[in-house]
């Protein structure tokens, strides 16, 4: 007997108007198991984001099909409340996405936690959540703006964890983060997802993380899969050259192993020049 995937993903194909159109993902398919953690790695441009946002339906497909636990994933265009009913949850590459800027940062991680409780899964409160993500929790009457760009994604990180989604697909949610966090958060995110018995799509540059939380990796270039398998396997015995320049790109001494990236900007902002929320 086999599960049902709580992901699935067949010969998606995104496109983007224009002259010409854009292929951003030609042809993918793609399952992630309860409990499994699937990684989307390669280069900018190759069509990770695209892919995620499909995966969400929050991407129009021009071909294939998508279905979560055996359902269709229909585009619901961003009303992202009715995805996370369902058990969905995304963490954008860009945090600002993710959090409401005219919501305080305790409400927001609040409705992760009502939309837990909605579906009948386990609540928890805010403060634990902060906690988890590495947050002082005296900040939850604090405004998105009043943070860090890193700040910001662990908020987005908690939320969204807060849900006890069956899926979360996380895109880039670590690369803003302060690069000695990077590792403990990208593994918080893992433990938790596949303690619920949940999926996670991970989508990163840093290969060094990939590789310690990923069970299965696929490497993706120019909207196609190159190579997939385990995570052990795609490192161990990479079968197509692209892979095997992606590996070898990785610098060895430190095994930091990340693509250069923009600096990080997690706790550019000190605690103690937070002004406290007025009015
Ligand atoms: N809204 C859009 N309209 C037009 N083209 C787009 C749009 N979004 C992405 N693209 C193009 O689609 C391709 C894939 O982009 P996508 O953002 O999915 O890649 P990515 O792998 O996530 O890259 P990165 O690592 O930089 O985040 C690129 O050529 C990009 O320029
Ligand atoms: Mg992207």
């Amino acid at each position: 007997m086999s599960e049902v995937a709580v992901l699935d993903a067949r010969d998606v194909v995104v496109r983007y108007p224009g002259t010409p159109p854009v292929i951003a993902v030609n042809g993918v398919s793609l399952s992630v198991a309860p409990g499994e953690t699937v990684a989307l790695v390669g280069e900018s441009g190759s069509g990770k984001s695209s892919l995620a946002r499909a995966a969400v339906g929050i991407e129009k497909l021009a071909a294939g099909t998508v279905r979560f636990r055996d359902a269709p994933v229909t585009p619901l265009g961003i009303r992202r409340r009715s995805t996370a009913l369902t058990g969905i949850q995304m963490v954008f590459q860009d945090p600002s996405t993710s959090l409401n800027p005219r919501r305080r940062i305790g409400d927001q991680i609040a409705d992760g936690i009502a939309t837990a409780k909605a579906r009948g899964a386990e609540g928890s409160r805010v403060e634990e959540w902060l906690e988890k993500v590495g947050l002082p929790t005296t900040v939850t009457s604090r405004f998105p703006h009043q943070f860090s760009g890193g700040q910001k994604q662990r908020i987005a990180i908690a939320r969204a964890l807060a849900a006890r989604p069956s899926l979360l697909v996380a895109d880039e949610p670590i690369s803003a983060l302060d690069a000695s966090t990077q590792t403990s958060v990208a593994g918080l995110m893992r433990d938790l997802v596949a303690e619920a018995g949940a999926g996670m799509l991970f989508i990163s540059h840093d290969l060094a993380v990939v590789r310690r939380i990923a069970d299965r990796t696929f490497v993706l270039y120019s909207g196609r899969v190159m190579e997939s398998g385990p995570t052990d396997r795609v490192w161990s015995d990479p079968q197509h050259p692209y892979t095997q320049a992606l590996l070898a790109a990785i610098p060895e001494p430190d095994g930091a192993g990340r693509i250069p990236e923009a600096p990080s900007t997690d706790d550019r902002i000190l605690w103690s020049e937070v002004p406290p929320v007025l009015g």
